[in-house]
């Protein structure tokens, strides 16, 4: 679906965005929002060059619930997860993230996840030439450790079985997990999933789910994007649809899971 615009960006746009660090602190106290979401997203709008993708999507996730990002293919999930994680494309123009009461549209990619915003991509990104345990130590090479490797091996097992294996020749299923876990071997206090199921039979989404419900058990707070709804909705407490780069529906996870007309509208299930 292409839904490029040719709208220019607002002459305040960029005020805010791509400042240095130094900025940030001064961002922090200057115009955090009120209200008590442990994380949102105001009004963010976000360009692939000229096109227009994102279009001024805001949300709220408490802390340690589970959120799915639904819609249609091409809507703009991956676009708006990639947003929050600080990439630079699509180029964000306008908008604000806070976490914890943090400003995060201020920061660089690196600066987001040293703040703890973990993304997983579609293509997990497992590093070739490394065992697995190698793939995870890298991951905690970086300020801000998370998880123990023995901590990660308790909740996938899996991995601790394959720990001398190298990651590449792990199976689909295998290699979500690692890209989870080294997630998680980082400071981490939001995880991005885009399309953690993709490929996977329905035995290993079952057991991805059970590990992202015992991630939610240690206060980790998800936003998981899937074009699997039945089953992002299944391990969800509330969800989003987005729909050509804007949000068309907020609610319980369970409430969109009965309604028929929202699913068979946006979601195609
Ligand atoms: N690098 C890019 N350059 C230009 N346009 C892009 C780029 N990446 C994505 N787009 C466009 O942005 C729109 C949103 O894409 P995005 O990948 O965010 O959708 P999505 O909801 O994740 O879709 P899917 O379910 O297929 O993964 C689409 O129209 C897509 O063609
Ligand atoms: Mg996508």
């Amino acid at each position: 679906m292409n839904i490029a615009v040719t709208e220019k960006t607002p002459a305040t746009a960029a005020a805010n965005i791509g400042a240095t660090t130094a900025d940030t602190a001064a961002a922090n106290t200057a115009t955090k929002p009120a209200g008590d979401a442990f994380f949102s997203i105001r009004d963010i709008h976000a360009y692939y060059g000229e096109s227009y993708i994102v279009q001024g999507v805001s949300l709220e996730v408490r802390k340690g619930e589970i959120l799915a990002l639904l819609g249609r293919n091409g809507a703009g999930k991956t676009s708006t997860l990639r947003a929050i994680a600080r990439l630079d494309d699509p180029a964000m123009t306008r908008g604000e993230i806070w976490l914890e009461g943090q400003a995060v549209h201020p920061m660089k990619a690196f600066e987001a996840s040293r703040a703890g915003i973990q993304l997983v991509p579609e293509d997990r990104r497992i590093i070739p030439g490394m065992t697995v345990e190698e793939n995870l130590i890298l991951s905690q090479v970086s300020p801000g450790r998370g998880w123990e490797i023995e901590e990660i091996y308790e909740h996938f097992p899996r991995l601790a079985e394959r720990r001398l294996q190298e990651g590449i020749t792990l199976s689909g299923g295998e290699q979500q997990m690692l890209a989870v876990a080294r997630a998680l071997a980082r400071d981490i206090k939001l995880l991005l999933l885009d399309e953690p199921y993709e490929g996977l039979a329905p035995v290993i989404v079952q057991e991805i789910e059970r590990i992202v419900q015992s991630i939610k058990e240690r206060g980790i707070t998800t936003i998981i994007v899937e074009q699997n709804a039945v089953a992002a909705l299944r391990l969800s407490d509330r969800a989003v649809i987005l729909d050509s780069g804007e949000l068309v529906h907020t609610g319980g996870a369970a409430e969109l899971l009965e309604n028929t007309e929202l699913r068979e509208k946006y979601l195609a299930i």
